[in-house]
């Protein structure tokens, strides 16, 4: 099973054990690095890993994990996601196999609606909720679905999802889509959890950061943590991936949470999920 590492893991709501910290890879193939950075996260204990087929890096982790990784496919979560034009039942079920083709596994952790779509969003879930039933995923949910979207999921879903990855960092702190689903009883995960790094050089972060004796990555993760949201923040460096897997020893005061929170400026760093939901723009 996976491995438990200082973060731990949050419990989704069909029991499945899941990280709270996760290595984001969107685009981690582009970097010179990707094996050193691959060896050096699983060094410091990361275990989950999110992909996605629109990132275009499947075939470089499932190559990684084979053959350089070292750890046992139980050893490890791989998150993945149904791209925006690989939506539909048949489409979906086509690019879950190739999906796992690629990753060079039977299963995945977590399979992912990775934007919502109006015209394909049941036929979409219904494939999702096969692919769980029939044992090939040990837990499915959505990514950037926001309340409306998640109301109309559930007209038809026999399977609530388990997590919603949507964009969370501390200038889009996105809480009113957080609570709805954390009513709900699912996961929230952000995704650009540092705001690509931009949220670090806010002032307030920077003092944070001295008065806790940590860096600015470590209390927005730190931040995200206490919160009850699980993580994926993305780095090629092996500096800021250490940094990144060590937040377990501090926690921060309740003040010093809500000062965090009133820095949300309602900032996305990609369109809002609406625009695309009916326009298929993405
Ligand atoms: P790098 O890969 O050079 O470390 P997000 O996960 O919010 O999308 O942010 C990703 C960006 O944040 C990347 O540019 C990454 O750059 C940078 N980053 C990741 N971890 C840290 C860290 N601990 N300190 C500073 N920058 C970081």
């Amino acid at each position: 099973m996976i491995k438990e590492f200082e973060a731990g893991t949050f419990t989704l709501n069909n029991g499945v054990e899941m990280p709270k910290l996760g290595f984001g890879t969107y685009a981690a193939q582009e970097s010179p690095d990707f094996t050193a950075a691959m060896d050096h996260a699983v060094e410091t204990g990361f275990r989950l890993f999110d992909t996605a087929s629109m990132y275009g890096n499947q075939i470089d982790l499932g190559n990684y994990f084979a053959n350089n990784s070292g750890l046992d496919r139980d050893n490890y979560w791989l998150t993945s996601k149904v791209g925006q034009q690989e939506q539909g039942y048949e489409e979906t079920l086509a690019a879950f196999k190739n999906t796992t083709k690629e990753l060079q596994t039977d299963y995945l952790d977590l399979y992912l609606v990775h934007w919502p779509k109006e015209k394909h969003m049941f036929q979409t879930w219904k494939a999702l909720e096969h692919l769980y039933k029939e044992g090939y995923v040990r837990a499915i949910g959505v990514s950037n679905f926001e309340a409306n979207h998640l109301d109309r999921l559930m007209l038809e879903a026999t399977v609530m999802p388990a997590v919603d990855q949507v964009e969370t960092h501390p200038y889009f702190n996105n809480h009113v889509t957080r609570d709805y689903m954390q009513s709900l009883g699912i996961q929230h995960q952000a995704w650009s959890p540092l705001g690509q790094a931009a949220d670090l050089k806010d002032p307030l972060i920077i003092t944070l950061a001295e008065k806790y004796g940590k860096t600015p990555a470590q209390i927005v993760l730190k931040w995200h943590n206490q919160n009850g949201t699980a993580v994926i923040p993305k780095s090629t460096n092996n500096k800021r991936i250490t940094e990144n897997a060590t937040i377990g020893d501090f926690t921060l005061n309740p003040h010093d949470m809500a000062l965090v929170n009133l820095l949300n400026r309602g900032e996305r760093i990609m369109g809002a999920p609406d625009e695309n939901y009916v326009n298929d723009l993405w």
